[in-house]
């Protein structure tokens, strides 16, 4: 920037950032870079604006002395990177419609960092075009520590832009156009939004809230945001909610064999849990 050197709006130092840079990696586990801190004065400005502050340094005085204030939710939301599209990575759709067909239904699918949608629809859509079903037996859970954009996911409503990459097929069967007020708009299908439960679950969190077990999990490029040890924590508490022999997709530049031994690559990407890691296979059984 460098910080103090010129006319800000608000004052923003390097001690700030450095909190900034503490307290989200706290919170959320993600590492935000050195070079990060123009995006973090554009991307805070607005809750200092929102709420009357001048310094950040008040406003990270009133979060750091609140741990349980609601400004925290917005704080994590504003430093979140919720890039995605439909059919992100398309090269692991196919490879998804091939799996599912291959397990026991209902067959049970967390897309764990949806962001706004695009990843969890595109799930959905290639369920539906597997089983040749509107009504696919699957079940999704989509989740997302950023509570604004899994409300969008949750909508499913997009302005066309966002679908026009989409085969004209795909669109018609699985999406409804905007008219009115929401001309330039596409909704997806109530009938598909029936099949996904959505949950802001932070992938930090000690404990998960319990949504069973997964035959697949798709966690792409949210890995990316988090250091070597947090993604070993997050890998091991996955293999805890993982069916045998379960898929993991990952994002194109995340690579989890030099942290783990507990799956296989399988594919570009894609992960397979090693052997009968399910611990859920196992209860407690009281004296043997
Ligand atoms: C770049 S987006 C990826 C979206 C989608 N998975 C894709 O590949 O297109 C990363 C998402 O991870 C979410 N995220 C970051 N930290 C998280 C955490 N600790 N727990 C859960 N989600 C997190 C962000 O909010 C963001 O929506």
């Amino acid at each position: 920037m460098p910080a103090g050197t010129r006319d800000l709006e608000f004052e923003f130092t390097t001690r700030d950032f450095s909190r900034v840079r503490d307290m989200i990696y706290q919170r959320a586990g993600i590492a935000l870079g050195e070079q990060k801190q123009e995006m973090v004065y554009g991307r805070l400005s607005r809750r200092l604006r929102t709420l009357g502050f001048t310094r950040f340094s008040a406003y990270l005085d009133l979060l750091e002395s609140q741990p349980g204030n609601d400004e925290w939710v917005s704080f994590t939301n504003a430093l979140t990177t919720n890039l995605t599209s439909f059919f992100r990575e398309a090269h692991h759709f196919p490879m998804l419609a091939e799996f599912l067909l291959t397990r026991q239904t209902p067959v049970n699918i967390w897309c764990a960092g949806s962001s706004s949608g695009e990843e969890t629809w595109s799930i959905v859509m290639t369920a539906c075009e597997a089983f040749d079903s509107l009504n696919p037996p699957i079940t999704v859970l989509a989740s997302d520590i950023d509570t604004q954009v899994l409300k969008t996911a949750e909508q499913g409503i997009y302005p066309v832009e966002r679908v026009q990459k989409l085969a004209p097929d795909r669109l018609r069967r699985f999406f409804l156009k905007g008219s009115g007020s929401q001309e330039g708009f596409v909704r997806i299908r109530p009938v598909l939004q029936r099949m996904v439960r959505f949950h802001a679950i932070n992938l930090l969190s000690e404990s998960w809230p319990d949504f069973g077990v997964f035959d697949v999990i798709f966690c792409r490029n949210v890995m990316i945001y988090f250091d070597k040890n947090t993604q070993s924590k997050i890998l091991t508490h996955f293999t805890r909610v993982m069916k045998p022999q379960a898929l993991l997709f990952a994002g194109h530049s995340e690579n989890f064999l030099n942290i783990t031994s507990d799956f296989s690559l399988v594919g570009k990407t894609v992960y397979r849990l090693n052997g009968n890691r399910s611990s859920n296979a196992f209860a407690e059984s009281g004296r043997l």
